[in-house]
This record gives structure tokens, C-alpha cells and sequence, in this order.
């Protein structure tokens, strides 16, 4: 057999695992009406107020989490003790596993964006509906996927819960090679549930083939901080199957395609806050005399 064919045939492969444009070709809901990531235009989103606080259950727990570096990202799996309910979801769900999304040297690398901003780094906290025990049972279920997603802004000071995931990143640079983080506690990384009322919601689809679309996804309008040196370790350690460094892990935003996004009242709630707050200071500023 002539090898510059099984060469082109290679590149071929690759390129299509790798370019997201081309996922179809071998997974076609990716090429559906609702996919995800997507950018959330928050003039057009719609408040809703049956969107209530979720509860968290097990996030306080110490646990030990396998870390697996997949080829594609790094997987952090969680024990079937995470779970989740609340959030005007239908039923009880079993966190599965979290993964972060992320950029490369000064370049942004979160999935979904906020009118067109993308940030340093997006935290993905993947959970599956009960009874289901897969991605492949839950997909068949318009809400069989929860997925949580908080996107980080970048600041001075080390996020100081972070290093034990960057240290796990560090053992897993190579396909298929693992390690366990133990005594880890969810609610080191993500605030608790009365912290965050305030977030969007819209139907879409995992942002990796398949991108099955069965996903309620939440979009917590609270960030996460991490240090630039922090975001910096985490995006030179890891490798893809392919051997190239992994970075630029993100997924492009995908068209809406007549999706409404909600935001919760709480998220409302805020800015009207904020609103009579600056009322009452103009008010306060006018008695004074100090505008006219
Ligand atoms: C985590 O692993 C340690 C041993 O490395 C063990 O002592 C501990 O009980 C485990 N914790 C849980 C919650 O399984
Ligand atoms: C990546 O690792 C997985 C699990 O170890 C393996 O099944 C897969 O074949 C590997 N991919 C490549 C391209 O080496």
C-alpha cells in the first residue's frame, strides 16, 4: 500500500477528532438544532421566576476522586454520594464527573460567553438524571444531563484550593494515565448553594462528541477567580492523544436557533436592587445638593 495514502489518512483522522467542525462527519448530533456551548446575549434573556435555588447534597463530604487524563480533557470523577436536586429540575441527579475548559498562553479558553466575553477558564460539573447510569441511558431523556457550568476571572492572589487540582493535572499529562485526589471537597472549589441563586438556563447538548442533547444547562452568573499564575499551570501540563499540548480545550458557540435563555428571578432581583440603590443615592445626592 502506498504510505503517503495511510499518512493523508491519519492527518485526515486527526483533524477530524480534533476540528470541532467536523465532529459530525462521525457523530452526527453534533450537527444538531441544540447545541451547546452558546453565547448568552443577556438583553435577550427571559426572567423567569419558577427558577428556585438548587440543593446540593454530599458537596461538603471528603472525597477521593480518580483524575483521568482522557485524550480530549481531564476527568475528575465523582462518587455517586454528589448529588443534586432543586433548580426546577425534574428529579434527582447523580453527579458524574467535572472537567475545566481552557485557552493557552494569554488566551481566554471558557466555552459559553456573556455578550461576546469569553473567559480565562470554565468549570463543567457533569450530573446524570436517577435512575440513569450513562451518558447513553440519560441521552435518550430531554433532561436526562444536568450540567453546571461557572466561568472563572482571573486576579492576583492564588485561588487556594486550586493547587490540588493543578497538582493532579501535573500526574495525568499523557492519555490514559490517572491519579487520585483524596479528602477533596467539592464545596472547596464551587461556593454553596444559597450563593448561587443567580443563574441562566437553557436546553442544549454536551460541547464533545457525541453532543448528546439532553442537557439542562445552568450558567451561574457567580464567577470563580484563579491567579494568572495558577491559570498558567494548569494549561502547560496536560497533553492530548496526539501528543500536542493541550490547550484551547473549548468548543466554538453554536448558533441558538430559537432557544430562549431564562435567568433566574434571583438574577433579576439583584439588578433591581442595585437600581433602587442608585435611586436612592441620586435622591440622597440631590437633597444634598451636590446635583441639580
Ligand atoms: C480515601 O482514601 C483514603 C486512603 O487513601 C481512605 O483512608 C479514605 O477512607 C478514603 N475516603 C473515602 C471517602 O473513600
Ligand atoms: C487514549 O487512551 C484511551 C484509554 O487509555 C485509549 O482507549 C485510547 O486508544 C487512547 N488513544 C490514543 C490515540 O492513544
Amino acid at each position: 500500500m502506498d504510505c503517503s495514502l495511510c499518512l493523508l489518512t491519519l492527518v485526515s483522522l486527526l483533524s477530524q477528532a480534533t476540528d470541532p467542525s467536523r465532529w459530525e462527519v462521525q457523530f452526527p448530533s453534533c450537527g444538531g438544532l441544540h447545541q451547546s456551548p452558546i453565547n448568552i446575549v443577556t438583553s435577550k434573556v427571559h426572567v423567569d421566576s419558577s427558577l428556585p435555588p438548587f440543593d446540593f447534597i454530599g458537596h461538603t463530604n471528603p472525597i477521593n476522586i480518580t483524575v483521568t487524563n482522557k485524550g480530549h480533557s481531564a476527568h475528575f470523577a465523582l462518587p455517586q454520594s454528589v448529588r443534586l436536586t432543586g433548580g426546577a429540575l425534574p428529579g434527582h441527579y447523580r453527579a458524574n464527573q467535572f472537567h475545566f475548559h481552557w485557552g493557552g498562553s494569554g488566551r481566554p479558553g471558557s466555552e459559553h460567553t456573556i455578550d461576546g466575553e469569553r473567559f480565562p477558564m470554565e468549570l463543567h460539573i457533569v450530573h446524570i438524571k436517577e435512575p440513569y447510569s450513562s451518558l447513553a441511558e440519560a441521552e435518550h431523556d430531554m433532561a436526562g444531563i444536568a450540567l453546571l457550568a461557572f466561568l472563572f476571572e482571573e486576579t492576583k492572589d492564588d485561588h487556594p484550593h486550586l493547587n490540588n487540582v493543578i497538582a493532579a493535572l501535573g500526574r495525568v499529562q499523557n492519555n490514559g494515565s490517572s491519579t487520585v485526589m483524596s479528602n477533596f471537597h467539592l464545596s472547596d472549589i464551587i461556593p454553596s448553594a444559597k450563593d448561587l441563586h443567580s443563574y441562566y438556563r437553557y436546553v442544549g447538548s454536551m460541547t464533545t462528541p457525541g453532543c448528546e442533547q439532553a442537557v439542562a444547562w445552568t450558567v451561574f452568573q457567580r464567577t470563580l477567580l484563579i491567579s494568572s499564575r495558577q491559570l498558567d499551570a494548569i494549561f502547560r501540563q496536560c497533553r492530548f492523544w496526539t501528543g500536542q499540548p493541550m490547550t484551547d480545550i473549548f468548543r466554538p458557540t453554536q448558533p441558538l436557533d430559537g432557544r430562549v435563555v431564562y435567568r433566574s428571578r434571583a438574577g433579576a432581583a439583584q439588578a433591581i436592587a442595585v437600581h433602587l440603590w442608585f435611586g436612592v443615592f441620586l435622591v440622597v445626592l440631590g437633597t444634598t445638593g451636590l446635583i441639580h
